[in-house]
């Protein structure tokens, strides 16, 4: 199991080849970050350039199709990202969740299709704001969390990742307070341990997403059951994308 922060660029509808210089950038950086696991999802049209120049960050997908192969016109399976590079997908975010449709199930039945295609999986999860308000936050994650995740895990959990974004801090400037993170993320530690038990839970890592940049990442990667961040518009400059990486292996450090 691999218990290094996880710090995640979710590139989302951005990039074209002109970005390839900024991925060999946070590459290279990377290489003295050790204690840090880095890696992006840049869009599907990418990830093969970006594979190639990756020596040391993990390059992902942002979604995969549930099936193999097939007449699904527009569709990418997983072991087309795979075959590309892809070492990881990210699945359930919120945006496809919300733009795309997708209910927990599918989400479930993309993660089978990435693992089996050998391929490791960012399960998303996250509240809209009024059910915040409405003090039903907690609950809604994990009735998320219950339907897109399997009963059981085949490994020790170092297949999954969970990602936390609470949907009215994404892309907002707007960040869960401390303690809502913890509260949250202890939630769905305690949840991950009830099902998977201790072992797996323990090697499954829980990010946080949301407005994460340079100068709140230190706080945020504080908090305990924090394993790492998701990060979208900050991930898009190596620089803020690589202090925040910078920020995870200093609280490493301590
Ligand atoms: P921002 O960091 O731009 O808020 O996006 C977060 C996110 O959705 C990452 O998946």
């Amino acid at each position: 199991m691999s218990n290094r922060p996880y710090i995640v660029g979710n590139w989302k509808m951005n990039g074209t080849r002109a970005m390839l210089s900024e991925a060999r950038t946070i590459d290279r950086a990377a290489q003295r970050y050790m204690k840090v696991e880095v890696a992006v999802a840049p869009p599907f049209t990418l990830i093969h350039a970006v594979h190639k120049e990756a020596e040391q960050i993990g390059v992902g997908a942002q979604d995969c199709h549930p099936g193999e192969d097939g007449a699904h016109t527009g569709d990418i399976s997983a072991t087309m990202v795979s075959d590309a590079g892809a070492k990881f997908v990210i699945l359930g975010h919120s945006e496809r969740r919300q733009n795309h449709g997708e209910d927990s199930a599918m989400v479930l039945a993309k993660l089978h299709a990435a693992l089996n295609a050998g391929i490791n999986a960012i399960i998303c999860c996250g509240e809209p704001e009024d059910v915040r308000v409405a003090g039903d936050a907690e609950k809604y994650v994990l009735d998320q969390l219950r339907a897109s995740l399997p009963e059981k895990l085949d490994d020790a959990g170092e297949r999954l990742t969970v990602a936390y974004e609470p949907i009215w801090a994404i892309g907002t400037g707007r960040v869960a307070t401390v303690e809502d993170i913890e509260a949250m993320h202890g939630a769905i530690y305690a949840f991950l341990k009830a099902r998977f038990g201790e072992e797996a839970a323990q090697g499954i890592r829980i990010l946080y997403g949301g407005s994460v940049k340079p100068e709140n990442a230190r706080e945020i990667l504080a908090v305990p059951h924090v394993g790492g961040a998701l990060v979208g518009g900050a991930s898009l400059s190596a620089d803020s994308f690589m202090n925040i990486a910078l920020a995870a292996g200093e609280i490493e450090e301590q």
